[in-house]
C-alpha cells in the first residue's frame, strides 16, 4: 500500500517513518524546502530520540521519499494522512488554514478515490468542513473521497515508543470502505481500535489532552497547599495514585505544563464550547492555575533573596520537558520574561534547546556547562528534568554560588540530600 503524509512535524514524520518501517511505501510532503532537503540527507530537523536512526534505516530500504511537490504526491497516492500544524489563534481557536489548504489541493487532484486521514488535532466539525471542501459546490465529487478522523496521542520525546505501543487507535468516519482500509493500515497494532463518528473522534483528542492537563493543574494546586501545611506532595500523590480510579501517572507537581499541545488544545476546547454557548469553567481555571504555577519560582526567589534587582540567576533547562528541543509554551519563557522585568541578570543552559531559545531571547547569557553558569549566581532554578541534571555534582557547584539556593521546579532532587550538601532547597509542594 502507498501512503502520503503531509506535514513533517513530529507527528507527521514519526507517522511516515513508522509506516515505512511497517512496509508501506511512504511519501512525506512538506512546504518547507529546507526541511525536505535535510530529510533527503537523512537528517531529522528536530530532536526526537531514535527517529534519526529509524529514518536512516527506512531510507536504505527505499520505503520513504521526501518532497515538496504536493500535487503529484496526491495524484499518485490514494491514502493521504494530514499532519499539518493547527496553532492557536488570538481568540484561542485552532488555526485550520493549513488543513484547509491541503484539502483544497486534494480537491484539485482528485484523480481517483482518495482516503484523507486527519491526524492533525482539529476541533469538532472539521471532518465535515474538509469533506465539504472536497465535495465542492453541489457535492459533485462526494463518491470520490472519504474523510477519516484519526487523532494521534504520541508524546514528544517518546514519539516512537508511543506510536508503536499505543493505548488505543481512534478511527472516526462514516464510509465503511475507508474505515476497513485504515483498520488494515493499523493491523499490526495490538491495542483497542475504536471505530466511531468523526465528531466523537475529534472530541476524544481534545478531551484527553485537556483532562491530562487538568490533572497536572490539580496536583499543582494540591502541592501548593502541601507546602503551607508541612506535607510532601510526592507522598500525597503516591497515596492518591494507588487508587486505580485516579491512577499514578501525571501526578508530578512542578512549575506547570507547556508544549505545543496542552495549552493550545485546552484553549481550542474552551473556544468551541463558547461557540455553542457553553462556558467551560474547569478548563479556564486549569489554564489560569498553570500560568500562576509557572511563576512560582519568582516568589521563592524573593522569599530567599528579597529584592531581585541586579541578582544573577541561573536556569537549568529551557525545553518544556526533557528529551526535546521544543520550547513552545515552556515555563522557562514566562519565567525569563518575569525575571528580566525584575532586572535580574538571567543565565541559562540546556542540552538541546539553546538554539530555539536564542531566537526569543538573544540578550540573555547562554552557557554550555551548568558548572560555568553557576559561577557567581545568587541562585539556581531547575526548569527541565533532563537526566544529565540528576547526575550534576552539587559539591562542585555549591562553592561557585554566591548563595547556595536551589529551586527545584520539577522535584528532581532529594531535599534531604540537598540540605545535607548545604543547599537552601525549595522543591514544589515539599517541606
Ligand atoms: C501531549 C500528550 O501527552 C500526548 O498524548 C499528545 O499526543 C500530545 O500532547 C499531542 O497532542 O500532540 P506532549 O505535549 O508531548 O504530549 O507532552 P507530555 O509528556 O504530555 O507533557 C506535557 C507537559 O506536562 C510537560 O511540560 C510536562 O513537564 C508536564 N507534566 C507532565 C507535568 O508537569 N506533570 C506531569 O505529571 C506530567
Amino acid at each position: 500500500m502507498k501512503i502520503c503524509v503531509i506535514g513533517t512535524g513530529y507527528v507527521g514524520l514519526t507517522t511516515g517513518v513508522c509506516l515505512a518501517e511497517s512496509g508501506f511505501d511512504v511519501t512525506c510532503i512538506d512546504k518547507d524546502v529546507n526541511k525536505i532537503r535535510q530529510l533527503n540527507e537523512g537528517e531529522v530537523p528536530f530532536h526526537e530520540p531514535g527517529l534519526d536512526s529509524l529514518l536512516k534505516k527506512v531510507m536504505v530500504g527505499k520505503k520513504i521519499k521526501f518532497s515538496n511537490k504536493i500535487e503529484s504526491a496526491i495524484r499518485s497516492n490514494d491514502i493521504i494522512f494530514i499532519a499539518v500544524g493547527t496553532p492557536s489563534m488570538e481568540d484561542g481557536s485552532a488555526d485550520l488554514a493549513a488543513v484547509f489548504e491541503v484539502a483544497k489541493s486534494i480537491k484539485k487532484n482528485l484523480n481517483a478515490f482518495k482516503i484523507l486521514v486527519i491526524k492533525s488535532t482539529v476541533p469538532v466539525g472539521t471532518n465535515k468542513k474538509v469533506a465539504a471542501i472536497l465535495a465542492g459546490r453541489g457535492g459533485k465529487s462526494k463518491t470520490r473521497f472519504a474523510v477519516i478522523s484519526n487523532p494521534e496521542f504520541l508524546r514528544q520525546g517518546k514519539a516512537l515508543a508511543d506510536y508503536k505501543n499505543p493505548h488505543r487507535i481512534v478511527i472516526g468516519g462514516t464510509n465503511q470502505r475507508a474505515i476497513d482500509v485504515i483498520m488494515k493500515v493499523y493491523a499490526g497494532c495490538h491495542c483497542p481500535l475504536i471505530v466511531t463518528s468523526p465528531e466523537n473522534a475529534e472530541i476524544i483528542k481534545y478531551a484527553s489532552n485537556s483532562f491530562l492537563a487538568m490533572k497536572i493543574s490539580y496536583i499543582n494546586e494540591v502541592a501548593n497547599i502541601c507546602e503551607r501545611y508541612n506535607a510532601d506532595i510526592r507522598e500525597v500523590a503516591a497515596g492518591m495514585g494507588l487508587d486505580p480510579r485516579i491512577g499514578d501517572r501525571f501526578l508530578e507537581a512542578g512549575i506547570g505544563f507547556g508544549g505545543s499541545c496542552f495549552p493550545k488544545d485546552m484553549k481550542a476546547l474552551v473556544h468551541f464550547a463558547d461557540l455553542v454557548d457553553y462556558d467551560f469553567k474547569l478548563l479556564k481555571a486549569a489554564l489560569a492555575v498553570n500560568e500562576r504555577q509557572k511563576l512560582l519560582p519568582v516568589e521563592k526567589l524573593k522569599k530567599n533573596l528579597g529584592s531581585l534587582r541586579g541578582r544573577t540567576i541561573g536556569l537549568l533547562g529551557l525545553s518544556f520537558k526533557a528529551d526535546t528541543d521544543d520550547i513552545r509554551e515552556a515555563s522557562s519563557i514566562a519565567l525569563i520574561n518575569c525575571l528580566l522585568g525584575e532586572k535580574v541578570k538571567v543565565r541559562v543552559t540546556d542540552p538541546r534547546a539553546e538554539k530555539n531559545m536564542k531566537r526569543l531571547f538573544p540578550e540573555i547569557n547562554y552557557f554550555d556547562s551548568p558548572y560555568e553558569m553557576a559561577d557567581g549566581c545568587d541562585g539556581l532554578i531547575l526548569i527541565t528534568e533532563w537526566p544529565e541534571y540528576s547526575a550534576l555534582d552539587f559539591k562542585r557547584i555549591k562553592p561557585k554560588l554566591k548563595k547556595p539556593l536551589l529551586i527545584d521546579g520539577r522535584n528532581l532532587f532529594d531535599p534531604k540530600t540537598m540540605k545535607k550538601l548545604g543547599f537552601i532547597y525549595e522543591g514544589i509542594g515539599r517541606n
